[in-house]
């Protein structure tokens, strides 16, 4: 074929072509050993795959998105909607293809080798020539093609390859998936040689009971089986049971021309040391193809894990366990460099998902780089590989469309072939959003008949009815399915088998409220087995303001705790002028993009506590393991007492000796003080010694027990001090720029725009109601100020006592909401206090944010936090830096100067650089202007954040009711 008879072709729209001149996909790693061709390639965007290739070169770096290195061609962000009109199997005439050359030196010793092009990923369709000749195509934007290159390269003389990566295609329509849309090589590019006769394949099983078979497919493009060739294994140093003989092997063909073989090696490992993601215990194999004379001819390394993955009834078990599924669904994601992303960052993504008690990982929608799963088997983690495949806007037409039927099957069983050997991935899925037609029935049945050693798993297929039992899904994985009817599922008798979202908990900006709740009916209901947070990442890109590029590879040092460098922001969907976009959707994870962590993060660390506080009893502290194959010998703890009155008393604390699911009562640490008031115990449990994923001393979590409950604070009323307010009735206080006024808005979250609580509240016109004094009576040292708060919605009416107290004004309200606002923001005071103070310290839940849905497990004590930190930069400003459950703050100068408040009960406090309408008047994050002084709201209730971006909104228990709302609190000068 030519050169131009390839493109003549126009395999950009034929589904039916997934590939061609492809090599078979395997599981043999051969990036050890192999010529590395990343690095600046030559490089051209044309407009369309047809157009002349000119003669004016620039460079990309490979793996990279050119979209995201300095061409016109940028990141578009799209949700459901395809970025073009055409149905499928058409893609757009506009459509660009970025031409990508270098030399190829073959070095000299590799003649007579066969020499293979691996090319890691290219979306969406990759057309690779050598010296002008066609060589192949590959479709399946994230998992490796490979080519033979054999014959077409001269080792020792240079040759040019040139890679052709054509953006838009058929095979756009089944990669629709919620991300950014890129073009490009994504992963890397290298080339390795073998002899002729290889390794083609290695498959695999090793039970928990330590038995172990290994599958070894030998092959020769040319040739046939010589005489006298073999295949040992070494399994940690040990040779493994007698080696195979060629003559063995199962001879599946050995028609000279291509000649392929099979043997097995086979062996049972005593005192078996298993995998689990809490103790992922490897073993190095090794699988040699030896030639007669014993020498090796061909090598292929893998770690391996022993356990075992079954379903039984409902239950999804590992090594006999129903283990909690802790998951995350993870996209590839860098703010730098888009869809490419390094080793280290990989495994930094890991680890910061361990420390934080996941387990799981389901890769959503598409196969991860290889060395994820390598990461996943070395650090733990329970792995949901899913299949490159969502044709959301066209789901209908395509799950039954036989044009692409082969294209289902194809990049399922390939992700299967590449992906069989890894302990960590237990479940396959099909992929996401794609309705469920016969192209899903076909992939199932390939992937059941070819590894029946795991569930698979389709979303699409199971929502037509969880208790169904012969669709293409062993496990029902809904999305966002609220937890009553999760629940209600598994208490109703038709469960058929395990249930274990495959999305919940959206975690868009500041969000993911009820997160606890869930967790709590996931353990205590038979059959509910946990989930896959919505998602990992903000996907924002780094960008620069004045041109309104992606800044790219050399962004390093740009940003910093969730925040990009002056002159920078993160650039969500619309920010790259794209026409067609959703927006900040795409901000939606659980980290910022630059892996900070969200407050969220915090929380689930706690909700996954390993060790946890039962209860306390008069015979102490009941701690129970709530691991599934740990004991707690690799764990430390100290114990801390937190006392209202500002001490905090710690004490080593001894772990007992534990199984999962045991639990033993450990004498109280401290003999309790009489005095000091509400008094706390928390169990801080670190990493007793270097993990993989955490240094010693790392926190795990932090159990806390009330030990006493508060004495209410009562304030003692001095007569000979005066009240000062003005004509309005507002209190007038040297340390307040802004008297305490009501409050019933914040600046809505994502999840109450997307839910559609802040239009109402905009319509109900609470973001700016009219205030107006309606009486006011002076006695001496107290001031009764009447109020309404007058908005469409009708009259708030707000009723504040302030009286002089010792050392300062005690502040009594109520605010009376008529049954219309039956679901507002908040109930509260604001004010602002004066410039200067720059720390918050707190009694009470902390130190990171929390809000009355998303307040588990921050323990209650004396915490402090810079103002400035206390703001999380959510993408898309919103209300934010909350703080639950506090009891007394005080906001302090460096100078010792500053003021205190001593609420009546625990409640929600905000204290911010910015006001709410600050907040709401802006669309990024590096258009706030933080203000000198402190904007504080001290809320009688505060509406859960719930989830409603997309999925449930929080549970009717956290809204705020409609009705008398009363507080109070006393302002104290420091
Ligand atoms: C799901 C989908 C994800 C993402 C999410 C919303 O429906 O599978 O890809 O779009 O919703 O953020
Ligand atoms: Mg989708």
């Amino acid at each position: 074929m030519t050169d131009d008879a390839l493109i003549a072709l126009r395999p950009w729209e034929a589904p039916e072509v997934t590939s061609w001149g492809r090599l078979p996909m395997n599981a043999v790693d051969r990036r050890s050993g192999a010529l590395p061709l990343d690095g600046d390639w030559c490089f051209q965007l044309l407009p369309t795959p047809d157009a002349p290739v000119g003669g004016a070169w620039s460079s990309a770096y490979v793996p990279g998105v050119w979209t995201m290195q300095g061409t016109d061609d940028l990141p578009q962000y799209l949700n459901v909607r395809m970025p073009f009109p055409e149905f499928p199997p058409h893609s757009p005439a506009a459509n660009p293809t970025g031409v990508y050359e270098r030399e190829l030196d073959v070095p000299a010793e590799w003649a007579g080798r066969r020499i293979v092009l691996q090319v890691g990923a290219a979306e969406s369709v990759l057309l690779v020539h050598v010296d002008g000749r066609p060589v192949g195509v590959s479709k399946d934007s994230h998992l490796a093609a490979e080519f033979d290159l054999t014959g077409l390269v001269a080792p020792g003389s240079p040759g040019t390859l040139r890679l052709t990566v054509v953006k838009w295609s058929d095979a756009s329509h089944i990669e629709d998936q919620d991300q950014w849309w890129h073009g490009g090589i994504t992963r890397s590019v290298l080339l390795y040689a073998t002899d002729p006769l290889h390794l083609a394949d290695v498959t695999v099983r090793a039970s928990h009971a330590g038995e172990l078979q290994v599958d070894c497919r030998v092959r020769d493009a040319g040739g046939a089986l010589p005489e006298g060739w073999y295949v040992s294994g070494e399994l940690d140093g040990l040779l493994l049971a007698q080696d195979a003989e060629f003559d063995r092997f199962n001879r599946e063909d050995d028609r000279v021309s291509d000649f392929l073989g099979e043997a097995r090696l086979a062996d049972t490992v005593p005192d078996v040391r298993t995998w689990n993601a809490e103790q992922p215990e490897l073993y190095d194999l090794t699988v040699r193809l030896h030639r007669a004379d014993g020498t090796v001819a061909d090598t292929a390394r893998h770690r391996i894990g022993f356990r075992d993955v079954e379903i039984a009834g409902r239950d999804l078990l590992v090594n006999g366990e129903r283990v909690f599924i802790r998951g995350v669904n993870r996209h590839d994601f860098h703010p730098l460099t888009g869809r490419t992303v390094s080793y280290d960052d990989m495994r930094a993504d890991l680890i910061t998902l361990k420390r934080f008690g996941f387990n799981a990982i389901r890769t959503s929608h598409y196969p991860n780089d290889p060395a994820l799963y390598d990461l996943a088997d070395e650090l733990g983690f329970y792995v949901v590989d899913e299949a490159d495949i969502e044709s959301h806007d066209h789901a209908h037409e395509i799950a039954d469309d036989p044009r692409y039927l082969n294209a289902f099957v194809d990049r399922v069983s390939r992700m299967v072939l590449r992906d069989k050997n890894h302990p960590s991935v237990i479940v396959w899925s099909l992929g996401n959003e794609s309705d469920y037609g016969a192209n899903h029935d076909a992939a199932a049945g390939w992937v059941r008949r070819h590894d029946p050693t795991r569930p698979v798993q389709y979303e699409g297929a199971a929502k037509l009815d969880w208790a169904a039992a012969d669709d293409a899904s062993d496990i029902a994985c809904p999305m966002y399915a609220p937890l009553e009817e999760c629940v209600e599922h598994a208490l109703s008798g038709r469960q058929t088998r395990p249930l274990i979202w495959c999305e919940y908990s959206h975690a868009m900006g500041n969000s993911n409220g009820t997160l606890a709740d869930h967790w709590a009916a996931i353990e205590s209901t038979p059959g509910l087995q946990g989930g896959f947070i919505w998602e990992l990442w903000d996907h924002g890109i780094l960008q620069r303001v004045n041109d309104g590029r992606p800044v790219g590879r050399g962004g390093a040092g740009l940003y910093d705790n969730g925040v990009a460098a002056p002159g920078h922001r993160w650039a969500y969907g619309g920010d790259f002028g794209e026409v067609r976009h959703d927006g900040a959707f795409i901000a939606d994870g659980v980290v910022l993009p630059d892996r900070t962590p969200k407050p969220v993060m915090y929380e689930h660390r706690e909700i996954a506590a390993p060790v946890r506080i039962e209860c306390f009893r008069h015979e102490g502290i009941v701690l129970g393991n709530h691991q599934h194959f740990r004991g707690l010998d690799r764990l430390a703890a100290e114990w801390e007492l937190s006392l209202a009155d500002g001490r905090t008393l710690t004490s080593p604390a001894e772990l007992p000796d534990l199984r999962p699911g045991e639990t033993a009562a450990v004498p109280l640490p401290f003999e309790l003080p009489e005095d000091g008031g509400e008094a706390w115990l928390t169990l801080r449990v670190t990493t007793a010694g270097d993990e993989p994923w955490a240094p010693r001393g790392t926190v795990v979590c932090a159990p806390q027990v009330r030990l006493r409950e508060a004495v209410p604070h009562v304030p003692v009323a001095v007569r000979n001090r005066s009240v000062e307010v003005d004509d309005d009735g507002l209190l007038v206080h040297p340390l307040l720029t802004r008297a305490p006024t009501l409050s019933l808005w914040r600046a809505p979250t994502d999840n109450d725009e997307l839910g559609g609580m802040a239009a109402r509240w905009r319509d109900w016109g609470l973001d700016a109601p009219v205030r107006k004094v309606a009486h006011i009576r002076q006695t001496p040292g107290q001031v009764t100020v009447h109020a309404e708060y007058v908005s469409e919605a009708g009259v708030v009416r707000h009723v504040q006592v302030l009286t002089a107290v010792e050392g300062g004004i005690h502040v009594a309200e109520s605010a009376e909401l008529p049954e219309r606002l039956d679901d507002v923001a908040r109930v509260g005071s604001v004010f602002e206090t004066i410039a200067g103070l720059d720390l918050m310290e707190w009694y009470g839940q902390g130190p990171w944010e929390s809000y009355p849905d998303r307040a588990f497990g921050a323990p209650v004590g004396h915490h402090a936090v810079p103002v400035d930190e206390l703001f999380t930069p959510y993408l898309r400003p919103q209300e934010s830096g909350g703080r639950h459950g506090v009891r007394h703050f005080t906001l302090s100068a460096p100078d010792a100067t500053g003021l205190t408040v001593v609420l009546d009960e625990p409640r929600q406090v905000g204290v911010s650089r910015y006001r709410a309408a600050d907040l709401t008047s802006v669309t990024h994050h590096d258009e706030l202007v933080p203000r000198a002084s402190c904007a504080v709201h001290i809320d009688a209730a505060h509406r859960g954040l719930g989830t409603a971006s997309c999925g449930p909104d929080t549970f009717a228990s956290y809204l705020v009711a409609p009705g008398v709302h009363r507080w109070s609190w006393t302002l104290r000068a420091l």
